[in-house]
C-alpha cells in the first residue's frame, strides 16, 4: 500500500468526492502518481478531468477525501503542497498584454522566488526555445508558443508534479506533437510526475500509465498495452470506447 504521507509520492488522492449541487462530478477518486511517470487522465468531455485539476490546484475544496502533494495535505499545508505543483489549465491564463518575461516574473513573485528568478527564467526560456521572444507581448505569439510560455511558467519554481489540462486543444498537429514530446522528455530528464488530461486516445497511447475517467469515476488504469490486453478490443481507442459505452448503458438502465 502506498504511504500517502511519503514525501517521495508526488501525488496521492484518496476517496475524493466533489459535487456541484445535485451533480456528483467526482465520485470517490483514488489515484497515485509516481515520479518520472507520464500519466494520461483519459476521459470524454464532462468526465470530471478539469474538476479534479481545480481540486488539485486548491481552487475548489472536495466534499470528501484527501489530497496529498509530496506528502503534504492540501487542506492542512496548502502553501507547501502548492509549492511542489506546476499547472497548465485548460483555459489559457497568460496576460496577453504583458511580455513573456513579465508573465514569468509575476509567477516568480507569487512563489516568492527572490534572487533565483532571473536564472530560472533564463533556464526555462532556453529549454522551450523562446529566449528570442522574451520581450514580446504574449498576444503576438502563436498558440503553440503561448502554451510553451505557460509550460515554462508552470516549471519555473521547479515543482515535482506537473499537471496539464487538455494542453493541446486548439494547436495544429506539429505544435501538438512538439508539446507532447517535450513533456515526455521533461518527465524523464527531471523525474517529474506528469498528469496530462486529455480526451484524445492517441495522446494517452504514448503515456506510461493511463487512467480512464468517465462520469466522475475511474473505470480502469494501467499501462496502455495492459488496458488493451484486458479488453476485447484491438486498440486503446477500442478499449476506451467499450469502457465508456458500458458506463453510458448503466446510466441509462
Ligand atoms: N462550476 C461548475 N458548476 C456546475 N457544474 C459544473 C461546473 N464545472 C463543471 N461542471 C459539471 O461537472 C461535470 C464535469 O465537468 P468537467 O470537470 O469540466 O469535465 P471535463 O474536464 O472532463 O470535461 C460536467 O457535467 C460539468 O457540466
Ligand atoms: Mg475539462
Amino acid at each position: 500500500m502506498t504511504d500517502l504521507a511519503a514525501p517521495d509520492t508526488p501525488l496521492a488522492i484518496r476517496g475524493v468526492i466533489k459535487r456541484y449541487g445535485k451533480l456528483t462530478a467526482l465520485n470517490g477518486i483514488d489515484l497515485t502518481l509516481e515520479a518520472g511517470r507520464f500519466t494520461a487522465l483519459l476521459g470524454p468531455n464532462g468526465a470530471g478531468k478539469s474538476t479534479l485539476f481545480q481540486l488539485l490546484s486548491g481552487l475548489f475544496v472536495p466534499d470528501a477525501g484527501e489530497i496529498r502533494v509530496c506528502g503534504c495535505a492540501l487542506n492542512e499545508a496548502p502553501s507547501r503542497a502548492l509549492a511542489q505543483l506546476g499547472i497548465v489549465f485548460q483555459q489559457p491564463t497568460l496576460d496577453l498584454d504583458l511580455t513573456v518575461e513579465a508573465n514569468l516574473r509575476f509567477h516568480a513573485r507569487l512563489h516568492g522566488m527572490g534572487r533565483r528568478t532571473t536564472t530560472r527564467i533564463d533556464a526555462e526560456l532556453d529549454r522551450v526555445g523562446l529566449q528570442a521572444q522574451r520581450n514580446t507581448p504574449c498576444r503576438a505569439l502563436s498558440g503553440g508558443n503561448r502554451r510553451r510560455v505557460e509550460l515554462a511558467r508552470a516549471l519555473l519554481h521547479e515543482p515535482s508534479l506537473l499537471l496539464m489540462d487538455e494542453p493541446t486543444v486548439g494547436l495544429d498537429p506539429a505544435s501538438r506533437e512538439l508539446l507532447v514530446s517535450y513533456v515526455h522528455e521533461l518527465c524523464s530528464d527531471r523525474d517529474l510526475a506528469v498528469l496530462w488530461a486529455t480526451h484524445l486516445v492517441d495522446e494517452a497511447e504514448r503515456a506510461h500509465h493511463v487512467v480512464v475517467l468517465d462520469q466522475g469515476e475511474i473505470l480502469t488504469e494501467g499501462r496502455p498495452d495492459s488496458l488493451v490486453a484486458s479488453s476485447n478490443a484491438a486498440s486503446l481507442e477500442g478499449a476506451f470506447l467499450n469502457l465508456t459505452a458500458t458506463t453510458k448503458e448503466q446510466t441509462k438502465a
